[in-house]
């Protein structure tokens, strides 16, 4: 069975809003791994937006799974991943603008960039993963320059609006999943998975693992809302 990694920057996100101390992404990370997550993923962006570096610190402390960081290929950012020695990290592009990660990272053209981080991190003992297009040319790429997975951006086939959209992205994904296993490198997915579309995902057996966050931070609120208001209500009366 894969592995899920449940992403909890949104938790981070509603805490950002008013820029004090509740919800906290660590009190999230430690519930999602009592529930069963294999890991747990954040992202650390450059803007902090939404995790803050104690968070990375923290979580990385008290989580008794695997702490995946999300991260740009920056100096910065190699640096923090260098010193905080999560299991594992996955690359990302990162713009300022976006409201989530747009696509995976053209690691064709920057691959010899990327390499020299790669390496460092490595050699700490940090596992890499790189999020890349279901595309054949990025994971051999990623493969070249030493990554040990890839995690394939299923955003495309998850925003597909028609049934055939859908199906000519998991044809795609399939193809990607299909030279990952012919070159031998790992091979995770993620970005856009909801309760609704996992299942031809969950099929492919050579997906090692998921990272799945806005449905299920969304779902948390649905059903923990009527607890949390039942409880209000108590408190008052
Ligand atoms: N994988 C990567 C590389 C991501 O950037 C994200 C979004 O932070 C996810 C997985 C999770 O995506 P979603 O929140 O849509 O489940």
């Amino acid at each position: 069975m894969a592995r899920l990694g449940v992403n909890i920057d949104h938790v981070a996100t509603i805490r950002q809003t008013r820029e004090t101390t509740e919800p906290d992404p660590v009190a999230a990370a430690v519930i999602a791994e009592l529930a069963g997550a294999d890991s747990i993923t954040i992202h650390l962006r450059e803007d902090r937006r939404h995790i803050q570096d104690r968070d990375l610190t923290l979580i990385g402390g008290v989580i008794q799974s695997r702490l995946n960081l999300e991260m740009a290929a920056t100096a910065e950012m190699i640096r923090i991943a260098l010193k905080e020695k999560p299991d594992a990290v996955c690359l990302v592009p990162e713009k300022r603008a976006e409201l989530t990660t747009e696509g995976g990272l053209d690691v064709v053209s920057s691959g010899p960039s990327l390499k020299d981080g790669i390496r460092k991190l490595r050699r700490k003992g940090i596992e890499v993963s790189i999020f890349v297009d279901p595309d054949p040319r990025q994971v051999i790429a990623s493969h070249e320059i030493g990554a040990d997975a890839v995690e394939i951006h299923t955003g495309l086939y998850a925003n597909g609006r028609h049934k055939a959209e859908r199906k000519r992205e998991l044809d795609r994904i399939n193809r990607a999943v299909d030279i990952a296993r012919e070159i031998n490198i790992g091979i995770h997915a993620g970005h856009g998975l909801t309760y609704q579309n996992i299942h031809p995902l969950a099929r492919i057996s050579a997906i090692q693992e998921f990272n799945i966050g806005h449905s299920i931070i969304s779902r948390a609120v649905l059903v923990g809302l009527e607890r949390a208001v039942r409880e209000m209500k108590e408190l008052i009366k």
